[in-house]
């Protein structure tokens, strides 16, 4: 099934925060709801929050009373605004947002004609991704051998996008042509991406999985039980690979055990003009850490530090594995597809 998905103005979505116990479906009928389950990380990863925040302003548009264009905007204007508070670091949502502003202010006719390009165009970006996760998926497998154990690090799959996901696309193509693989998944403290729904959707798959800690990684590499490593990423900048917490410690443990770390992330993830430094790490609430499942494991007033996000430069990074192929990182090859028909 795929994640998200848009039916006469209703976005219906899997609260990923219930998972892996329940699979409860939510029924999206406002931008104001729909910013409210990307803040609350019932929908989360970086391919879907960009879907999402498209769907989002289809949703203005679709139940907007707005009498002319010039209105229209406006409101589209008031939830891009809305939408681009809920989590600042993965690219996809800015993109997605500015992808549709752009198309509905160039649209020529009344309202109703703005609205019905704001919903087909949000349409597009969600079937796009999809078919940007299968492609990434059949670059990548190929790196994959018979027999091989891939780490991955949080959620990079299906839930994470609209349909198939990145690195676990990538898995399940590699699988699906007959590979007998297996996958080592951390846990992804705090909010446990990783032991919840990546274990979650390879089960289901019945692609062979085992989860680890967080902190097990060294010493799974340094037994010599992962060949390779495959994570997402929230954004590409100049010089380095912004992800999910962990992710830069696992590239440098890979680094170290001269094991491939390879990042796979669609076009909607590259932000080229950017470099690290410049990138907003989200900082989440205390009682992430504070807690474990609902319940307090820590003195009372404990400091906490909670970043989201961390940076991997790219010298740790083997390859960007994107729907135009494998590309290496070290060469211009990542860099020239931005001024050519990569980004059109
Ligand atoms: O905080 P999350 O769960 O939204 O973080 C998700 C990740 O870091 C993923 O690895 C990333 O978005 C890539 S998903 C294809």
């Amino acid at each position: 099934m795929r994640t998200i998905e848009w039916k006469n103005g209703i976005v219906t979505t899997i609260d990923q925060t219930k998972l892996p116990t329940e699979v409860l479906l939510l029924k999206i009928s406002s931008c104001k709801e729909l910013a409210e389950a990307i803040k609350t990380m019932q929908i989360r990863g970086a391919p879907l929050l960009g879907a999402a925040a498209a769907y989002g302003l289809a949703l203005t548009a679709y139940h907007s009373g707005a009498s002319h264009k010039e209105q229209l905007l406006k409101e589209l204007n008031a939830s891009a605004q809305l939408l681009k508070q809920t989590r600042p670091t993965a690219v996809n949502l800015f993109w997605s947002i500015d992808r549709i502003l752009k198309r509905a202010t160039k649209t020529v006719g009344n309202v109703e004609t703005v609205a019905q390009t704001v919903v087909a165009e949000a349409e597009k970006i969600a079937a796009e991704d999809v078919e940007m996760n299968r492609k990434i998926g059949e670059h990548g497998s190929s790196l994959l051998n018979e027999g091989d154990t891939i780490l991955t690090h949080c959620n990079a799959g299906s839930l994470a996008t609209v349909d198939y996901g990145t690195a676990l696309g990538v898995i399940r193509t590699a699988w699906k042509s007959g590979k007998e693989i297996k996958v080592v998944a951390t846990e992804t403290r705090p909010l446990l991406q990783g032991a919840r729904l990546t274990t979650y959707e390879l089960l289901r798959d019945g692609i062979p999985v085992t989860l680890i800690t967080d902190s097990m990684v060294g010493y799974i590499m340094e037994k010599k039980m992962v060949d390779n490593v495959v994570v997402g990423a929230d954004r590409i900048v100049k010089d380095a690979v912004v992800n999910k917490i962990g992710t830069y410690a696992i590239a440098v443990l890979a680094h170290t055990h001269n094991i491939p770390f390879y990042v796979a992330a669609p076009k909607s993830t590259f932000d080229l003009n950017r470099m690290a430094k410049d990138v907003v790490i989200e900082e989440r609430k205390a009682e992430e850490v504070t807690q474990f499942a609902g319940v307090k494991t820590t003195p009372r007033n404990v400091a906490v530090f909670n970043p989201a996000f961390d940076m991997t430069p790219l010298k740790y990074v083997t390859a960007i594995i994107c729907e135009v192929g494998v590309l290496s990182p070290r060469t211009s090859s990542m860099h020239t597809l931005r001024a050519h028909d990569y980004f059109p």
